[in-house]
């Protein structure tokens, strides 16, 4: 078990003064079977959607974007569902990382590797060394995740480590140094649930809930949920609008 002292998290703070959105890709089996295809085929289309909104994040003042693509709880799902899924990320991995890399976007996977079908954990500690200088984007893929799992782990490493501040703690959740809070959390399909994800670090994250299935998602949809968010007005339990979360008085 490691210490906070042992824990050392890459620093992020190249996107800090830019948004931070997390998107609960949803809908891909609706709209498949929508169209008589089976699921895999809106997995698929899914991957699409992913590209087009990693090309349109930048320019729209993303700096860092979460997308949830498998969680622990979808391990319950059929056996040949699960296994596509594993291969569209596989396949992803093998044939987007030097387009990623050459786009600038750093990649990183975020949730459990131990259950992971064989070989894959390596190919994504590769896919994150070949994009670990990436300036543009931040992209985090969530795999094998569950935001409850990952607070109960930083709390477990936590044990005897003494006065804890939101900071440190933030650290062990995320793995990250300076990681900023989810400003916006976009959930597609017509669902409105947050399914374990980011728990921690949407604590004050506006919420976006559209009905577009995942698959038809594009730069659009992503303005269109981006001009949502800068209408509202944040004021993180103060009575001024603020931009960030401010800092805590002593
Ligand atoms: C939810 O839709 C979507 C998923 C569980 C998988 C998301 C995966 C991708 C978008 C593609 C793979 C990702 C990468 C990074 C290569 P659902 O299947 O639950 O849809 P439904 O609610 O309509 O059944």
């Amino acid at each position: 078990m490691q210490s906070i002292r042992q824990h050392k998290p890459h620093a992020d703070s190249l996107h800090a003064d830019r948004l931070h959105v997390g998107i609960i890709m949803d809908g891909n089996g609706r709209w498949a079977t929508r169209r008589g295809l089976p699921r895999h085929a809106g997995h698929e289309a899914g991957v699409e959607a992913i590209r087009r909104v990693m090309e349109a994040a930048p320019e729209q003042g993303v700096g860092t974007l979460t997308l949830y693509a498998f969680s622990s709880d979808n391990w319950r799902r059929p056996k040949a569902e699960v296994t596509g899924l594993m291969t569209l990320l596989r396949r992803y991995l093998r044939n987007e990382t030097r387009q990623l890399a050459r786009n600038d976007v750093r990649l990183t996977v975020i949730g459990r590797r131990d259950r992971l079908p064989e070989g894959l954990a390596d190919e994504i500690g590769r896919a994150e060394k070949a994009t670990a200088r990436g300036r543009t984007l931040h992209m985090r893929i969530a795999i094998d995740y569950s935001a409850r799992d990952a607070i109960l782990q930083a709390a477990s490493r936590c044990h005897g480590a003494g006065e804890l501040t939101r900071a440190g703690f933030a650290q062990l959740v995320t793995g990250e140094a300076d990681l900023r809070d989810v400003d916006l959390v976009i959930r597609t399909s017509g669902e409105k649930r947050l399914s374990d994800f980011l728990l921690w670090e949407s604590a004050y994250a506006e919420l976006h809930f559209t009905d577009v299935m995942w698959p038809d998602f594009g730069a659009d949809d992503l303005t269109e949920a981006l001009a949502s968010f800068h209408r509202r007005e944040r004021r993180f339990g103060g009575l001024q609008p603020q931009s960030t979360e401010p800092e805590l008085m002593a």
